[in-house]
């Protein structure tokens, strides 16, 4: 007998691939924002998370994703850095993510951190699709702006399509190379057995319909009984970092990937000199399509349920570790809940 609240909560897709091959672009483009422009140097420095609602993947898709045709309530990006630097926090992407994108400059095709990223998809066992970006580059290219990718493809002159088909396979190779056997998406029947290469412009916005229509399907086909959660239940979540704010001390940005988060709930957090207990004392949201990472204005909430990405203040969280787990206490022993955040780090 499955609890009252059990409900289907967002799925978490993790972006991960080389620096610079359009992650965050991706990213702004289904957020309609331009947080890759006010990044120094363009260069990703931290992870960050943004609510996607079903309403606005289906306004982006158009008749690729009928809301009718999902229960899910939309997707929760993580977005990694490219950098080799920031090999901790693609690897904690990778760790929370449902599903993943893997982006590849289809100019540049495999680099180190594709294959670092991929390594991480491997073992992490988390399915994936590739977003094979910057095809607006094809030398020759006649963009439709926001249009899926099969119309577009099939408008182009012969000579940048077999441009881009070069790109395309030698992508597929490489991937073949991994062990992977892949396709372009629209040829692939089983998800689970092949992997779907998708074509995409962050600058243009084509196929961004049909990345958008993938994830979702997916999510939906495969992956509903994992996000069957008590959504009620006390809320587990990890640490993306630990971020001194005005008024509020040492906060912690956090995603939330399972039950509520609430005003007043004790927690318990993975700390530098161990666990910490504290209460919240409150939570703050970025809206519906703002990146916490960088977001400014934060609406103070009662309660935040999974999948989120959700700022929490508390006293005594100066010692908090980023990567850490939170888990909330509630109802159950906390000596019981100091154990397994000690278990998990
Ligand atoms: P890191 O987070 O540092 O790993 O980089 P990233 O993968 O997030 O790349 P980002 O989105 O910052 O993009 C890098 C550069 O590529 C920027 O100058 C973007 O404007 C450009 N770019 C990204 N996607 C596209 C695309 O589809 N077409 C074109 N022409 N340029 C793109
Ligand atoms: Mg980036």
């Amino acid at each position: 007998q499955p609890p009252q609240s059990e409900t289907l909560r967002t799925p978490i897709v993790a972006v991960l691939g080389h620096v610079d091959h359009g992650k965050t672009s991706l990213l702004d483009k289904v957020r309609g924002s331009a947080v890759s422009e006010g990044e120094a140097g363009a260069i990703t420095q931290h992870i960050g998370a943004t609510a996607v609602p079903l309403e606005t993947v289906s306004s982006m898709a158009g008749s690729l994703v009928d809301p009718d045709d999902f229960d899910l309530p939309g997707l929760l990006f993580i977005d990694t850095p490219g950098h080799h630097s920031f090999s901790t926090l693609r690897s904690r992407g990778g760790a929370l993510a449902d599903i993943a994108i893997l982006v590849v400059d289809v100019n540049d095709g495999f680099q180190p951190q594709t294959v670092e990223a991929l390594d991480i998809l491997k073992r992490t066992g988390t399915p994936f699709v590739v977003a094979a970006n910057k095809v607006d580059t094809t030398p020759g290219w006649n963009p439709q702006d926001g249009s899926p990718i099969k119309p577009s493809y099939d408008g182009q002159s012969d000579r940048a399509r077999q441009m881009l088909d070069t790109n395309l396979y030698e992508i597929i190779g490489q991937l073949s190379d991994e062990g992977l056997s892949a396709d372009l998406y629209w040829r692939v029947q089983n998800f689970q057995k092949n992997i779907g290469v998708i074509p995409v412009s962050a600058l243009t916005g084509e196929g961004i319909p049909d990345l958008l229509a993938v994830l979702m399907g997916l999510s939906q086909r495969y992956m509903k009984a994992e996000m069957a959660v008590d959504i009620a239940g006390p809320g587990a979540g990890t640490v993306l970092e630990v971020k001194e704010e005005r008024g509020f001390g040492a906060t912690l940005d956090v995603v939330l990937y399972d039950g509520t988060v609430r005003e007043g709930d004790t927690i318990v957090v993975g700390g530098t000199n161990g666990p910490i207990i504290t209460e919240i004392r409150a939570l703050l949201q970025p809206q519906p399509l703002a990146e916490i990472r960088t977001e400014k204005r934060f609406e103070r909430v009662d309660e935040v349920k999974a999948a989120a990405g959700v700022k929490i203040a508390a006293p005594d969280l100066d010692a908090a570790m980023a990567g850490a787990p939170v888990r909330v206490v509630r109802s159950r022993d906390t000596d019981e809940v100091i154990r397994d955040v000690q278990a998990e780090l």
